[in-house]
C-alpha cells in the first residue's frame, strides 16, 4: 500500500484527483485548497457547481485551516469531534478564505469531517494539505462502496483509484449543523447517515427534517432525486400498494428476504436480493444498500421494487436514499 500512497499523493500535490476509499463511500480527492484541481472533480463527476463538496481534514487541529468555529458553538464542536472524529461525522462551519469559493459552491460555509480510513489518513498526512472529496459517483447517481464499483462509474475519467476494500458504514457521512441555544444547542441533522440521531441527541437538540425541498435548500444539493440507479426504483409501504404492469419485469429489494412481509408473494419477482438476509440488520443493510441498488440496477429490470426498514436508528439514513432514489421512479 505503500507505493499506492505515494502514487496517490504525488498525483494530488499535481493538481490531480484521485478516487479514494473512506469509512462510508469511495471519494474522488482533490487538493481542497487548490481551485484548478477541484475543478476536474466537478468535471469528471459531471458535478453542478452549485453543488459544494466536503473537506477532510487531517486532524482537529487542522480545522482552523479551513474553518472558523463561532465561541458559541465552539464547546459543542468539540464534544462532536472528541466523539465521532475520526469518523463519519461532517459540520457545516463558517469558512476561511483559503477556501476556494468553487468548493463551497460560493456559500460563506464549509463542510468539514475527518476520516477514519487508513489509507485515506496516509495520503491525507502525507499531502500535509485537507483533501476535497464527494462521492466518487457521476453526478446524481448511486455512491460507490468499493473500487469496482468506482471503475463503473469513473473510469477512463480519472487517473488512479485507490483499491481499499469495501467501505465499513457504506452510507455518507451524517451531515449536521449547530445553532447555540440558551440551555442546549440545537443540531440540525441535514444529511441522516451512520451517526444516528440518537447517538446525537446526547449533545444536543436533534431536528431531522424528513422531506426537503429540491431547490435552493440550506443544504444544497440535498436534492431529492439522487442516489438513484438508472432503473425506476418503486418504495411502497405496504405490498398491496404495488400494481405490476402485464410483461414487466420487476425486481424486489427486500429487507430480510422474509415471505412474511408480504412482499415475495406480492408478485412473481424476475430477482430477489435482500439488504441484510434473514436477520435483518439495520448496520448490515446499511453496508450493503449501494451494492444491492447497483446489482438490481445492472439485471435490466424495468422496476425495482422497494420494501421499506424501519425508521430507527441507521433506518433513518436507509429510508433517506431509498426516498432519494425512488424520486424519479
Ligand atoms: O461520507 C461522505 O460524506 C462522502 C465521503 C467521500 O466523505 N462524501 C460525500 O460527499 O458524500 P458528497 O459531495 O457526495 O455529499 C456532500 C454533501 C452534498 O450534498 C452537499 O450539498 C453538502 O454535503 N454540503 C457541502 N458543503 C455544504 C455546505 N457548506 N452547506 C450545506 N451542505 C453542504
Ligand atoms: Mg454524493
Amino acid at each position: 500500500m505503500d507505493d499506492a500512497v505515494r502514487e496517490a499523493t504525488a498525483l494530488l500535490e499535481r493538481g490531480e484527483v484521485v478516487a479514494l476509499p473512506t469509512e462510508t463511500v469511495y471519494g474522488l480527492g482533490a487538493d481542497a485548497l487548490n481551485a484548478d484541481a477541484v475543478a476536474k472533480v466537478f468535471a469528471a463527476k459531471e458535478r453542478p457547481s452549485f453543488d459544494p463538496l466536503i473537506v477532510h481534514i487531517g486532524a482537529y487541529t487542522d480545522l482552523e485551516e479551513v474553518a472558523q468555529i463561532p465561541e458559541d458553538i465552539a464547546p459543542t464542536v468539540k464534544k462532536l469531534t472528541s466523539a465521532f472524529w475520526p469518523g463519519p461525522l461532517t459540520i457545516i462551519l463558517p469558512k476561511t478564505d483559503k477556501v476556494p469559493d468553487l468548493v463551497t459552491s460560493g456559500l460563506d460555509t464549509v463542510a468539514v469531517r475527518q476520516s477514519g480510513n487508513k489509507i485515506f489518513r496516509a495520503i491525507g498526512k502525507k499531502l500535509g494539505r485537507p483533501i476535497a472529496a464527494p462521492s466518487a459517483n457521476r453526478f446524481g447517481r448511486i455512491s460507490p462502496t468499493s473500487a469496482s464499483a468506482v471503475m463503473k462509474e469513473l473510469s477512463g475519467r480519472i487517473p488512479l483509484i485507490i483499491d481499499g476494500g469495501a467501505c465499513r458504514d457504506g452510507l455518507e457521512s451524517t451531515i449536521v449543523r449547530i445553532e447555540a441555544g440558551e440551555k442546549r444547542p440545537t443540531i440540525h441533522i441535514l444529511r441522516p447517515g451512520p451517526v444516528t440521531k440518537k447517538e446525537l441527541q446526547n449533545f444536543g437538540k436533534v431536528i431531522l427534517k424528513k422531506k426537503r425541498v429540491t431547490t435552493d435548500p440550506e443544504a444544497p444539493g440535498q436534492l431529492e432525486s439522487h442516489y438513484a440507479p438508472t432503473t425506476p426504483l418503486l418504495l411502497f409501504d405496504k405490498p398491496e400498494d404495488f400494481q405490476p404492469e402485464e410483461g414487466k419485469r420487476y425486481g424486489l429489494l427486500s429487507y430480510k428476504g422474509d415471505p412474511k412481509a408480504g412482499y415475495i408473494d406480492a408478485h412473481e419477482w424476475a430477482m430477489v436480493e435482500a439488504l441484510s438476509p434473514g436477520s435483518g440488520k439495520l448496520p448490515e443493510a446499511s453496508v450493503r444498500l449501494f451494492h444491492i441498488m447497483r446489482v438490481l440496477d445492472e439485471a435490466g429490470l424495468d422496476a425495482i421494487v422497494s420494501e421499506p426498514v424501519s425508521e430507527t436508528g441507521l433506518g433513518q439514513a436507509i429510508m433517506d436514499r431509498l426516498r432519494r432514489a425512488s424520486a424519479n421512479g
